[in-house]
């Protein structure tokens, strides 16, 4: 049979036109490669578009996570509160502080963080919560707010999917105590590699401008440049964690189209929404009332009992009629290293492990144009009306 789209449709492509090609050659120019001038500028910036005090750039948000729980001085054996439907990131960096994350489920029906299930999950040695925006679908907020502020605990946000996304009116980013953005090369916006935290506290933003740079006195960049000085001062053991101007040149570029990019992202969710929603054999994802959603992921559920055929081989049938799709998350807990480790069982967040088996991520990015868009429907609804229970009987 012929695959319904004559050439591949990948997942994601990232967006980059001649702005920031140009962008990039004055970096090389400049002679400027690492942090400097640039960063500092992209810093500026996306701490005006999110409303935020500080915005601290970084080499990624797996570093940026890993900083915000070590900028709260997370202690061996103390525990982060986060949840199971997540990248291994989340999870691995309070490992990486020998710290324990512990795992709980998400709401029903929904990917993100269920707030009473953090709240029966706090011990004496919990410090802080990590709600996870999956595919740019706030969290609820509100309440994990408040859990937070009756047990004196931190919030950390991972909002790697969630630029922009917005809770009751207040931007992701000015929301918990420290928010972490991805600008990985398939994110929202990308620099390649790369991740910024967003806080209001300029104690907190102190600390991570030094410990993102071995530690050392707070603009240890500058001392290659006129007016710094060869001298600086080990302040704390700190990490390799920066930023270089190359990325940044990327980021400021990438944040002017930010905007345009999700308007983008929004219009083509609503055209799979007119394209899928009649379909019983399918869930569609929805907007949280009060909520901004980034859409950095179009995430379907099937409904296998309605269907011949499973996700996987789903998945597998898009890839023959040249659809790239991905599967977001397998949860942490049915991984080796959090079953052996931890000892949990697969049925331990059943409704993690019951979205994880439904779910595809079907392609949602601007580079695609309006025609992909309804290739995708089409094909998902010829493979739907081939795989529906009973069609022959
Ligand atoms: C939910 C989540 N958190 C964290 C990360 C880590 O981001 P990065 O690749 O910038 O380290 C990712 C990356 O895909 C993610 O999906």
């Amino acid at each position: 049979m012929r695959p319904l789209r004559a050439s591949f449709l990948p997942f994601h492509r990232p967006w980059i036109d001649e702005t920031e090609v140009e962008e990039v050659v004055d970096t090389l120019r400049s002679g400027w490669l690492t942090m400097g001038p640039k960063t500092l500028k992209f810093e500026e910036r996306f701490a005006d578009y999110i409303g935020a005090k500080h915005a601290v750039a970084v080499s990624s948000a797996t570093a940026g996570l890993h900083l915000a729980l070590d900028a709260l001085g997370l202690q061996p054996d103390d525990e982060i509160i986060t949840s199971t439907y997540t990248f291994t990131s989340t999870a691995a960096v309070a490992l990486h502080l020998r710290a324990r994350p512990v795992l709980v489920d998400v709401l029903p029906g929904q990917l993100g963080l269920d707030p009473e299930a953090v709240e029966r999950a706090i011990t004496p040695r919990t410090r802080a919560i990590i709600p996870v925006h999956i595919a740019g679908a706030p969290c609820d907020m509100d309440r994990l707010q408040k859990i937070a502020g009756r047990h004196g605990l931190s919030i950390v946000e991972d909002a790697a999917h969630a630029l922009p996304a917005e809770f009751r009116g207040r931007k992701v980013g000015t929301i918990g105590d420290l928010t972490v953005f991805s600008f990985y090369a398939g994110k929202n916006i990308t620099t390649g590699e790369g991740g910024m935290i967003t806080t209001d506290s300029t104690e907190c933003a102190n600390l991570l401008r030094v410990r993102r740079l071995h530690g050392i006195s707070r603009d240890a960049w500058k001392r290659y440049t006129a007016e710094g000085s060869w001298y600086y001062e080990v302040a704390y053991p700190g990490y390799k964690y920066n930023m270089t101007d190359l990325s940044a040149a990327l980021g400021l570029q990438q944040l002017r189209k930010l905007d345009r990019f999700h308007a983008i992202r929004s219009y083509y969710a609503s055209i799979y929404q007119l394209g899928l929603s009649d379909l019983a054999e399918i869930v569609l994802p929805e907007v949280e009332e009060g909520t901004q959603h980034a859409w950095h992921l179009y995430m379907i559920q099937l409904e296998p009992e309605l269907l011949t055929i499973g996700r996987d081989a789903f998945v597998e049938e898009l890839r023959r009629e040249n659809i790239g799709t991905s599967v977001h998350f397998i949860p942490l807990h049915i991984h080796p290293y959090y079953r052996d480790v931890f000892g949990y069982k697969p049925d331990d967040f059943p409704r993690a492990l019951h979205a994880y088996r439904r779910v595809i991520s079907l392609p949602l990015y601007p580079r695609m144009t309006e025609a992909d868009v309804w290739d995708v429907i089409r094909a998902v609804r010829s493979i739907v009306e081939r795989h529906r229970v009973g069609r022959d009987v």
